[in-house]
């Protein structure tokens, strides 16, 4: 029913709609003549980029602001996607403006790759920094969050005896590495329970606190758990681990992008995340936070030349590397500030009410992500009672063409629902339908 290859016709659809054609000029202001969104920054259209910005208080009807950024990502046809936290997608002009850098680099290679975009590269990490309101100088360009766990958990030349805290619900990619990093030389992994639905904060910053020991040295935890959507008080566990003299790294694929935040308040020594989830970059780009006083710790993954740099820019040193994608990761953060942090925040807070209050009360269902907004955002977890959550998918995706992600792991049995920007409420009122009838 869904083919998902063929795009051409939906594409034109898409790119015909009077006000999207006045949006993605919205989102080109600022940009004429410059590289970003090139396509849509013709001398013609700049007079009216200023007139034609949108901004979400301008709208009266903020659900029709909504509708016009949902128009600037292309779906497959008839596809319904509640999966970002699995992999986010670029709107359109993002697509764009990473095409346009393919093309300039394909048009002469070696002009692109070394030098000529030096300065868009810092313009990018600079874009980087200012949306988590740190410096430039703490932000490295990788490819994802992995790739960052991974340069982490390296680094340590850490010592049998030597412990590091990792709570039950992390994910591989922040396991796995310190597993073969550190495990295997003696390093004793503590991995504590977390509960799955907590009243308070109070209650998982305990389960850190007794696990620390005079011998942990490293804290690595996600920000927000990809198993339901726990955000981790990461605040109060680095407050409480620095003052034991304890590191903490933190894996932040599924916060970076989904509400707003800033990282020095948030206090983790390190931050690694991928854009591709909810920054909505090009696929296969990733940010690696380092506090100043914390980078003296990390060493490059890869080493090449340039890896003594005293810079950051060392951890991200990869010789020929995939700098189209990298660039759109500046084009992802433009986007994402035409339409504003502040507004991107407090809309995932608004679809997580709006999604609850269609499901909170029906017996049919059960939430299983903690309900207090610092404990939980834009992914949300249901179970329908008595049912097998891979059949309620299959159905899902069968029936209405959903797409979301079924969790079986720690006694879940339930959906991971993501609310994103590109959803309106209409798609969360088709969503409850589905549930209700399937
Ligand atoms: C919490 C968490 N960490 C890490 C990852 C891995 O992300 P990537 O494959 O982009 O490195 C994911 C992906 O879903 C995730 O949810």
């Amino acid at each position: 029913m869904f083919d998902f290859l063929i795009l051409g016709d939906h594409f034109n659809n898409v790119m015909e709609g009077k006000n999207r054609r006045k949006f993605i000029k919205s989102l080109s202001a600022g940009f004429a003549g410059s590289l970003l969104f090139p396509s849509f920054t013709t001398a013609n259209d700049s007079n009216h980029i200023e007139n034609d910005f949108l901004f979400a208080k301008e709208f009266e009807n903020k659900e029709a602001y909504w509708e016009l950024v949902k128009d600037q990502f292309r779906f497959a046809p008839e596809l319904r996607y509640f999966n970002n936290a699995s992999l986010g997608p670029s709107p359109i002009p993002v697509q764009h403006a990473t095409q346009q850098y393919r093309d300039l680099l394909d048009g002469f290679p070696s002009k692109y790759m070394w030098g000529e975009w030096k300065e868009a590269k810092e313009k990018t990490r600079k874009g980087v920094a200012e949306l988590f309101s740190v410096s430039e100088e703490e932000i490295a360009l990788i490819h994802n969050t992995t790739e960052g766990m991974n340069l982490i958990a390296r680094s340590f030349d850490l010592q049998a005896g030597d412990e590091i805290i990792l709570g039950d619900h992390e994910h591989p990619s922040g396991t796995v590495a310190w597993e073969v990093w550190q495990e295997a030389k003696g390093v004793k992994l503590v991995r504590p329970e977390l509960p799955l639905l907590p009243n308070n904060v109070d209650e998982i910053i305990d389960v850190y606190k007794k696990a620390i020991t005079p011998n942990t040295k490293i804290i690595s935890m996600c920000h927000v758990v990809n198993t339901n959507g726990m955000i981790l008080p990461v605040k109060e566990i680095s407050e409480m681990a620095h003052k034991k003299g304890v590191l903490v790294a933190v894996d932040g694929a599924q916060s970076a992008g989904m509400f707003q935040f800033s990282l020095h308040d948030l206090g983790c020594d390190f931050y690694a995340a991928s854009s591709h989830k909810w920054l909505f970059s090009p696929k296969g780009v990733g940010i690696l936070f380092a506090r100043k006083e914390s980078q003296h710790h990390l060493k490059p993954l890869i080493v090449a030349r340039g890896h003594k740099d005293e810079s950051i820019r060392r951890l991200e040193n990869y010789n020929t590397r995939n700098l189209p994608e990298l660039l759109g990761l500046g084009a992802a953060v433009e986007f994402y500030n035409r339409i504003g942090q502040e507004n991107i925040h407090s809309r995932s807070y608004e679809l997580k009410d709006y999604f609850l209050s269609k499901v909170r009360n029906n017996p049919k269902f059960k939430i299983k992500t903690p309900n207090s907004n610092d404990l939980s955002c834009a992914i949300q977890v249901i179970e329908i009672i008595g049912k097998d959550v891979r059949e309620v998918k299959a159905k899902l995706f069968d029936n209405y063409g959903i797409d979301c992600r079924p969790m079986s792991s720690f006694g879940l049995n339930a959906l991971r629902i993501s609310l994103a920007i590109y959803m309106s409420k209409r798609d969360v009122d088709f969503l409850v339908h589905a549930l209700e009838e399937v």
